[in-house]
């Protein structure tokens, strides 16, 4: 047997230095962070609650609760999808789950029990009738989450996007698709981005009045779901799924053992969220979000969002100055898809590995580090604001330098 590695670290970790280095990371998404939420983390843990009924911790349930009815009315949500509302308790409600993934597998079952219960269904034999529907650009967790959740792979349809709607779903392919499965016999049960939103990165931008028409018509849908733990200065896990009608989530997730039979239950005036989640346990996870809303309020919560915003407009306007550069998708918060044009004699196929190669030699020197995606058949690479900065002073350099394949930033 070979001799223990004694720093396994060390010969793990790659020589990108940028991906350990939070401010020279622009790849993937946010995960923002700030001392408000490691410390309710912290305490979080150090209490170990696990408060799966409301008995079990009444202070863990009612302040998730609260927190994600401050969060909705930040958000400007429908009363509808609040747990409390000036009237009393709503038919709605939230619950912070772990991870968008988990959102979607929830609101997949109880969509798809419900769909069962329409057409009749004795056991899960109809369910491989049940179609369900996301934009080809939808987070790819969704098809996953579609597996889990039991439907047939063959009815998980991918509507095809292009440019002429950015890259968002175009309700007319979508009609077309449903009513073509609707005349096949098919019981279409659940679409991502009308019956659900996934809004997990962009929700929390929404809290600025100036992006909120992105939620326009949010009244109409059946859940949403953001992550605070993504770009609203809140640490993994946390992410707020809200609910219009909780029945929905607890007819297909509720448990009701003999032990865990209480009068706070049986009065029907307090929630159990254990009824809204895949497991019975969960973290006292409210109280980062309380205290992150808490201590820094509407107002330094919307200038977090706008300074990131600032920072990638900052950096479009560089590529946008530079005549070699193309933005692909227009930008729309604080991630820039971008690419080197096939300009002269270089075709899209050519550009497309020098993208990989400027991508690649970028992550070595340290001082960037980049990831990409392919849109519409393009190697793009994505410049996403994605660590809690206070200043944009670091990224005044990181425009686009003479081209040789170190375009851009060489001395942030
Ligand atoms: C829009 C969107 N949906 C879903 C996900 C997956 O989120 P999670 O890892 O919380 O399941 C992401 C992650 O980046 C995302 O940006």
């Amino acid at each position: 047997m070979g001799s223990l590695d004694t720093n396994p670290m060390s010969s793990a970790l790659p020589n990108d230095k940028a991906a350990f280095e939070p401010l020279n990371f622009f790849a993937f998404f946010p995960s923002t962070n700030s001392a408000a939420a490691i410390a309710g983390d912290l305490i979080a843990s150090a209490m170990n609650t696990v408060g799966f009924t409301w008995q079990a911790s009444p202070a863990a349930t009612e302040m998730e609760v609260l927190a994600l009815d401050w969060l909705a009315q930040l958000l400007r949500l429908p009363t509808t999808f609040m747990n409390r509302t000036n009237t009393g308790r709503g038919t709605g409600g939230g619950v912070i789950l772990g991870t968008t993934s988990e959102a979607m597998l929830v609101t997949l079952v109880a969509a798809r029990d419900a769909a069962l219960r329409r057409t009749g269904s004795v056991g899960v034999s109809d369910i491989p009738r049940l179609t369900v529907y996301a934009a080809d650009q939808t987070h790819s967790t969704f098809f996953k989450a579609c597996r889990l959740a039991g439907f047939d792979p063959a009815n998980i349809r991918s509507i095809p996007t292009g440019s002429e709607t950015s890259y968002g779903l175009d309700p007319a392919k979508l009609l077309e698709v449903m009513q073509a499965d609707a005349d096949a016999g098919l019981v279409t049960t659940y679409v991502c981005a009308t019956v659900h939103v996934d809004a997990a990165y962009a929700g929390s931008a929404c809290i600025c009045p100036e992006f909120r028409h992105h939620l326009d018509g949010v009244e109409r849908v059946d859940s949403i779901s953001m992550s605070p733990h993504k770009w609203l200065l809140t640490c993994l896990d946390c992410t707020c799924l809200y609910v219009r009608d909780a029945h929905r989530l607890s007819d297909s997730l509720e448990t009701n053992p003999e032990y865990l039979k209480n009068d706070a239950t049986d009065s029907g005036e307090v929630t159990d969220l254990k009824d809204m989640q895949v497991g019975v346990g969960r973290r006292f996870r409210g109280l980062k979000l309380w205290m992150v809303m808490r201590t820094y309020g509407t107002a330094k919560l919307q200038e977090h969002i706008r300074s990131d915003v600032a920072i990638a407009k900052m950096f479009e306007d560089f590529v946008r100055a530079d005549d070699r550069f193309e933005v692909v998708v227009p930008r729309n918060f604080a991630l820039v898809c971008f690419r080197i044009k096939a300009s002269g004699a270089m075709t899209e196929k050519d550009a497309d590995e020098v993208n990989r190669v400027l991508m690649e030699n970028l992550n070595k020197t340290g001082k960037a580090y980049l990831a990409h995606t392919v849109v519409g058949d393009k190697f793009v690479l994505r410049f996403a604001v994605v660590a809690a900065r206070g200043e944009t002073c670091r990224f005044q350099d990181a425009r686009p330098k003479p081209l040789g394949h170190s375009v851009f930033p060489t001395s942030c």
